[in-house]
């Protein structure tokens, strides 16, 4: 990590904070803001002591740094509610969304460290170019529902479409993608692997009581569904407590399996399958 610098001009006046309307309300204490500021060329990580609020978080007191201090400083958020998947930094060396984050986790006194994900090419300070999470989405093959029943309706049961709509809350924040070791550290295995937020998008469709999809041989040979050691680091990360390893890869690697070294079970399935036509997902 690179030594800290004292980036800032001058501090704001002690006792009082200014938020991003321009108001001004009192402050209890003061906090340091150690922040990755930086391009692709190189950065280093600048000191900000300012103002904070008795139940701010660290993206309140980031949008502080940047009225008061640093107004060039690039920040990427939307919702400011943990619903839009922008606001994700490394707080402290741990991924997370900074809109949710309470500043009152930290130890009083000490700097608290934000940097870009470190598994995405920078932009520029804490924005990363996470582009590479949407190409792979492009290259999730659709649902492709079975016809519609006589009567013209699309009939599921609320027991099958459960795990299905665990998987829906993904918010795409891809703190999971950042924090999975297999492109963390191997940007060349970004090539051959989807990457567990993709898992769960595989996931929510392979489940999904209409789809009559095959997406298994797609998963098996191009998205590295076998590079997934199950380390379960990116269930801990989900902000909105998916469990990404037990109830989306481990299944997905379970029907691989069954695809792949269990013809039996294959075709047991595919009869239970109610007869409905798969679709081979390489064919598109
Ligand atoms: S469980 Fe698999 S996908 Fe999740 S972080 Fe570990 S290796 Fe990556
Ligand atoms: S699965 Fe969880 S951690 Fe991963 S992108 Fe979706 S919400 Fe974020
Ligand atoms: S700003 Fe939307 S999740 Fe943080």
């Amino acid at each position: 990590m690179s030594q800290a610098e004292p980036c800032a001009r001058a501090a704001p006046e002690p006792g009082r904070a200014v938020t991003r309307e321009g108001t001004v309300t009192q402050v209890r204490v003061s906090v340091t803001m150690r922040l990755w500021r930086g391009d692709p060329g190189g950065g280093a990580l600048c000191d900000y002591s300012v103002p904070a609020q008795e139940g701010e978080v660290v993206l309140d007191v980031i949008h502080r740094v940047q009225a008061t201090l640093a107004p060039d400083l690039a920040v990427r958020w939307n919702c400011k509610a943990g619903k839009c998947g922008s606001c994700s930094a490394e707080v402290n060396g741990r991924p997370r969304l900074m809109c949710m984050t309470r500043m009152s986790l930290f130890e009083p006194g000490t700097p608290v460290t934000v940097m870009p994900l470190r598994t995405f090419p920078i932009v520029k300070d804490l924005v990363t170019d996470v582009s590479f999470n949407f190409e792979m989405a492009r290259r999730v093959p659709a649902l492709a529902p079975r016809p519609r029943e006589a009567d013209g309706t699309h009939r599921m049961a609320q027991r099958d479409i459960e795990r299905p709509q665990e998987l829906h809350r993904c918010i795409e924040c891809f703190l999971c993608q950042d924090v999975c070791h297999v492109i963390r550290d191997h940007e060349e295995n970004k090539e051959r692997f989807a990457g567990p937020r993709l898992f769960v998008r595989y996931a929510e469709l392979e489940m999904h009581p209409l789809d009559t999809r095959d997406r298994r041989p797609l998963l098996r040979e191009q998205m590295g569904l076998g590079l997934c050691n199950i380390t379960k680091c990116c269930t801990e990360m989900c902000p909105e407590g998916i469990k990404i390893t037990d109830n989306a890869i481990i299944p997905l690697k379970e029907r691989v399996v069954d695809a792949y070294f269990d013809p039996v079970a294959w075709l047991g399935r595919k009869i239970l399958r109610r007869g409905r036509p798969r679709v081979d997902s390489q064919k598109d």
